[in-house]
């Protein structure tokens, strides 16, 4: 007995320990009460029930938004046992001018919603709430306060003395001109006083139009320019598209991806202005792999000499061994616009392959290699490629740059400057440990999962979209999401994000509609992770949270260090 103790002893610290996700709980969300009976919800696939969620620390509250225009709704979730969440109460958005719910921030005595506008170029809203009260069961609005067009994402200082709010302003159509119209990104910064929160800057970019040509040099992109023979005139600060936002952890700095633009804003908190744009440059494929076809039903990476833009989905704070870095998820963005939706039809992308066949490519200067692979949809005549870059002096396209850096990044957060890249990790991972669902989709609920393996290969790969940073023991973590439903947990030791696991959760072996009925469709599309850590977990086990946007869905895993002996 005593042998065999020292046997497994020894055995313990020979192997390593891997940061690992325990499932604790699962839930779908509802995204309907019927003729509005809290008692009698409906839950579907497909129908945005969750969506972005925030932890409040004390009440060990989770509070749910969904992404509807319909049911904007917010569950207020029980969570003194993580192991069995339960809504505590629902609260309706009903005011018809509001369009959905796109972020949700929990402070100490505040909880943060921002709202879309309905008419897609009218002003969005931030409504402020005291914190769910248990005891009388009632979540009470303070505060009702318009920001830009289109917020799409907020964060808060960390004594939520400030809220910044990135407000996108995509392109719609005027609903009373019935024409194209891009309102202006912006960001909104509200400043609490004594009275709550009443003084808000607004800070547009037209500043930055007068710098347009220093930008576009250092590789910021312009996408939509307009069409100047129709008279459609579209400004540099009009194309930026805010998208999210983080700050940093001394407050003092905001961080604005603007992803089709491939930029990040950095924004000084305390003076209110924007310090610079900083173009986050293209990823050299050469030394990595990636799969770029669909059409292998399979992983299938290959080295390709191309490039691809960053463009960050989310963006996170991080320190590591006491410096501060901006994390992100370098998720991808093309940038389409079509008639019927916004007035105007406008595509920055192209299958390479087309691209190829439009004779839109220099097949004089490319490498050999390179125009045979674009030529072979096993390998890259399938992905879809930016058609307004990469131009060379010919007044063709020299070099093939895709959408999505596939991975996540560290950015100094003074100077800016990339110091480390996840590579081809995130891919890589997938087809080792989830070869099944490889770069699956979930869009159609009579496929299963491994039939809708590889199909989005040719458009962004993993798509990392959601980020979280905190602390397990001593070890600084990231846990990152992807689109497809990975989780995947690093540890931040050095400038580096270094692979710890990779969990998917769900089944693979039925239809998704058979699997979301059975509650094992997973986290499909995920659209947002909390990191909790011991101090603030009821079981005194740091843990995640987790959206997944398509199964509507809500996971809950502890972060445990587990000896990797097998
Ligand atoms: C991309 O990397 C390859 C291999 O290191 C190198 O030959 C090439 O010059 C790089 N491209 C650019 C634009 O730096």
């Amino acid at each position: 007995m005593r042998s065999l103790f020292v046997f497994f002893a020894i055995l313990l610290a020979h192997s390593e320990a891997r940061l690992q996700l325990s499932r604790q709980s699962y839930m779908k969300l509802p995204y309907q009460f019927t003729n509005g009976d809290p008692t009698n919800p409906r839950y579907g696939l497909f129908q945005n029930a969750a969506h972005k969620a925030a932890f409040h620390t004390v009440d060990k509250i989770l509070y749910v938004a969904s992404a509807r225009s319909t049911e904007k709704y917010l569950h207020i979730i029980d969570m003194n046992n993580p192991a069995s969440p339960s809504i505590l109460m629902t609260h309706v958005f009903d005011n018809a001018v509001d369009g959905m719910i796109t972020s949700v921030k929990a402070c100490t005595d505040t909880i943060a919603v921002t709202l879309t506008a309905a008419d897609p170029v009218a002003e969005g809203h931030i409504e402020l709430f005291t914190p769910y009260n248990r005891a009388d069961r009632v979540f009470t609005r303070v505060g009702r306060i318009a920001v830009g067009v289109h917020p799409k994402d907020m964060a808060a200082t960390s004594d939520c003395t400030r809220l910044v709010v990135a407000n996108e302003g995509p392109v719609a159509i005027n609903p009373v001109s019935g024409t194209l119209s891009d309102p202006e990104g912006s960001v909104t910064i509200i400043v609490r006083n004594d009275q709550g929160f009443p003084v808000e800057i607004n800070m547009g970019f037209q500043q930055l139009n007068d710098r347009v040509v220093d930008y576009i040099t250092n590789g910021v992109r312009y996408v939509f320019r307009g069409d100047h023979g129709v008279g459609i005139v579209n400004t540099f600060s009009q194309d930026l598209e805010p998208e999210s936002v983080t700050i940093s952890n001394d407050d003092r700095f905001a961080f604005v991806s603007c992803q089709e633009n491939n930029a990040v804003l950095k924004i000084d908190l305390f003076n209110q202005r924007i310090i610079e744009l900083y173009a986050l440059g293209a990823k050299n494929w050469t030394s990595y792999n990636l799969d770029a076809s669909d059409q292998n039903d399979a992983a299938n990476l290959r080295f390709h000499t191309v490039y691809s833009f960053y463009q960050p989905g989310k963006l996170a704070y991080g320190v590591v061994d006491g410096k501060g870095y901006l994390v992100s998820a370098d998720t991808g963005k093309a940038k389409t616009l079509t008639t019927a939706q916004h007035g105007y039809a406008f595509s920055d992308n192209t299958r390479a392959r087309v691209a190829y066949n439009d004779g839109e490519l220099d097949i004089t200067t490319m490498d050999p290699t390179l125009l045979s692979q674009i030529q072979d949809n096993q390998q890259l005549g399938r992905v879809h490629m930016s058609r307004v870059d990469g131009y060379n002096i010919f007044n063709r396209i020299g070099d093939v740059f895709l959408f999505g850096g596939r991975g996540i990044s560290l950015w100094d957060s003074t100077t800016m400057a990339h110091v480390f890249d996840s590579g081809d990790d995130l891919e890589r991972r997938a087809s080792q440990f989830y070869p099944n669902t490889f770069n699956g989709d979930c869009s159609n609920g009579n496929q299963s999962p491994t039939q809708q393996v590889d199909e989005r290969s040719d458009d962004m790969g993993p798509e990392p979209q959601a980020l979280a940073t905190g602390t397990v023991g001593t070890t600084p973590v990231l846990i990152v999401g992807s689109r497809n439903g990975l989780i995947y947990v690093f540890n931040m030791r050095g400038v580096s994000a270094n692979f710890e696991s990779v969990h998917r959760e769900g089944s693979t072996n039925d239809i998704w509609n058979n699997l979301y009925a059975n509650d094992a469709a997973g986290d499909q599309m995920i659209s947002d992770i909390g990191f909790v850590g011991a101090g603030d977990s009821p079981s005194g086990t740091p843990f995640v949270y987790v959206i997944g946007q398509a199964t509507g869905s809500l996971s809950v895993y502890n972060v445990v260090d587990m000896p990797d002996i097998f």
